[in-house]
């Protein structure tokens, strides 16, 4: 039943004592009053300053959650304008007549798997809005579209005209080995390569044919919630693994789980790398043929400091280690293709299992990517934003020292698209990412990618994909928010 204007504030519940910052308790709770219907299409609701004094909160709180409404697509949201829900949740669910809402007051009986799901759920970083510094991604504005698009025209004008099947799936197969093996150390075959609609799609394919119910699976901490996600809902049990300045620690005394998730080139969020010493001890660890090792090198493509650290991968005489990549990063998210490594003994089943599930990439963007690849354009990309964000790196660096060294102190990447900087005496991330968020400046909070109880508060931000300009602009308006 829809709700009038009035009594929006009425229902919703804010409580400070949650761990859940208030913007993002006010962001989930009209984000389901829009999904149940109670706040349908066309609606407008009540400016930030009403719902702000009704609630009791800061009108900063309620900005932020009306653009990230915005942002996620629920809400139209325009500068001086109260905002309008622009999807209709309600209709979809609610349907007409008695048998629609016994139908919904029913629950469908999951399987396992999909139970989970709910619960394994993770925050996506690019449903914030896409402002300075968001992190994760680097700068689409760089990317050479005009020769991409020439790709791209050609093998679909090719697909056009090919018969159906004659499709030659391992061009962009072979272009990547010979990449991974010069760029990365990979050591791997074409056959062992699996094109992928991202590196999730890997993780998932991963915990699908490896974990069994209960199995224990170590993920660092605080890591990727994305591969947390996927082994959580095959049924793992995950152990969260503390970081030092060598990277991921290994636990003595632990039994050897059945798998290792890490990220030792940059670890994900730190982008601290692994050290030798410990990739060995890791290694070492799979080595009596129980654990499989999981290394996902998201941006292994973004060093700067000195030559890059070879995969883990190509250290491993066993064939334990899957490699995962993805050109989310390198190129544009949007182009939707990973990739994943797999060992020797593991080929037959990953192909079949890739079959069963569809997990197939669009043929004619493999083979454009291939293209891509071969002539050149991909590395040349690479060499001009490698060079463009090792400068913006130490830009944000510089500005972090100079201008918020009080509060923050940064741990300098030698690598990747992101950086952590901690906060100093007690402040809680999430209320800082807030005040920052609704200032203008997108952040993430580190408490947030933490596997259980978050120990570390610091900020996650962006550097790759923004302007030096425009981090500057963030930097000061960081330096007036703290
Ligand atoms: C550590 C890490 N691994 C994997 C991914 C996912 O990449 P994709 O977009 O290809 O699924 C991300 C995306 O943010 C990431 O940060």
């Amino acid at each position: 039943m829809p709700v009038s204007e009035d009594v929006i504030s009425a229902l919703i519940a804010l409580k400070r004592t949650d761990a859940e910052g208030l913007a993002a308790q006010l962001t989930s709770q009209i984000r389901g009053l829009i999904a149940d219907g109670r706040l349908a299409k066309g609606r407008t609701l009540p400016s930030s300053r009403r719902l702000a004094s009704d609630l009791g909160v800061s009108r900063n709180t309620v900005t932020y959650a009306f653009e990230q409404l915005a942002a996620e697509g629920y809400l139209a949201a325009s500068h001086g304008r109260r905002p309008v829900v622009t999807v209709d949740g309600g209709e979809r669910v609610e349907g007409t007549g008695a048998a629609a809402s016994g139908a919904r007051s029913r629950k469908p009986r999951l399987s396992p798997w999909a139970s989970k799901l709910k619960q394994a759920d993770w925050p996506l970083s690019y449903q914030a809005p896409l402002k300075p510094l968001r992190p994760g991604h680097g700068d689409f504005r760089e990317f050479p579209n005009e020769i991409w698009a020439r790709c791209l025209r050609r093998s679909a004008v090719q697909a056009a005209r090919r018969q159906l099947g004659s499709v030659n799936r391992s061009r962009l197969r072979e272009a990547l080995a010979h990449y991974l093996a010069n760029s990365r150390g990979v050591r791997a075959t074409a056959d062992q390569i699996m094109i992928l609609p991202s590196a999730q799609a890997a993780l998932t394919l991963i915990a699908a044919a490896i974990i069994t119910p209960g199995d224990g699976v170590w993920v660092e901490d605080p890591g990727y919630p994305g591969a947390a996600a996927a082994f959580r809902a095959s049924g793992a049990r995950l152990t969260g693994i503390r970081l030092d300045e060598q990277g991921m620690q290994r636990m003595p005394g632990r039994t050897a789980p059945t798998l290792i998730f890490m990220t030792p080139s940059h670890q994900h969020p730190t982008g601290r790398l692994m050290s030798l010493a410990r990739r060995t001890e890791l290694l070492r660890l799979s080595r009596p043929g129980k654990t499989w090792i999981v290394e996902d090198d998201y941006d292994g493509e973004f060093h700067y400091d000195s030559r890059p650290v070879p995969a883990l991968q190509g250290l491993d005489a066993h064939g334990r280690v899957f490699y995962v990549g993805t050109f989310s990063k390198a190129m544009t998210s949007d182009i939707r293709l990973g990739y994943l490594v797999v060992p020797p003994a593991l080929v037959g089943t990953f192909e079949t299992a890739q079959r069963h599930i569809g997990l197939i990439a669009a043929s004619h963007i493999q083979e454009a990517l291939a293209e891509f690849i071969a002539d050149g354009h991909f590395l040349a990309h690479l060499r001009r934003v490698r060079r463009l964000y090792h400068a913006r790196r130490d830009h944000l660096v510089e500005g972090l020292q100079r201008h918020l060294g009080e509060v923050l102190s940064v741990e300098v990447p030698s690598g990747g698209i992101q950086l952590v900087a901690r906060l100093k005496r007690g402040r809680t991330d999430q209320a800082a990412v807030e005040r920052l968020g609704a200032a203008g400046v997108v952040t993430r909070a580190l408490s947030s990618l933490a596997l259980e109880r978050p120990r570390d508060h610091g900020l996650l931000l962006g550097f790759a994909a923004w302007r030096e300009n425009e981090i500057s602009v963030a930097l000061r308006t960081m330096a007036s928010c703290f």
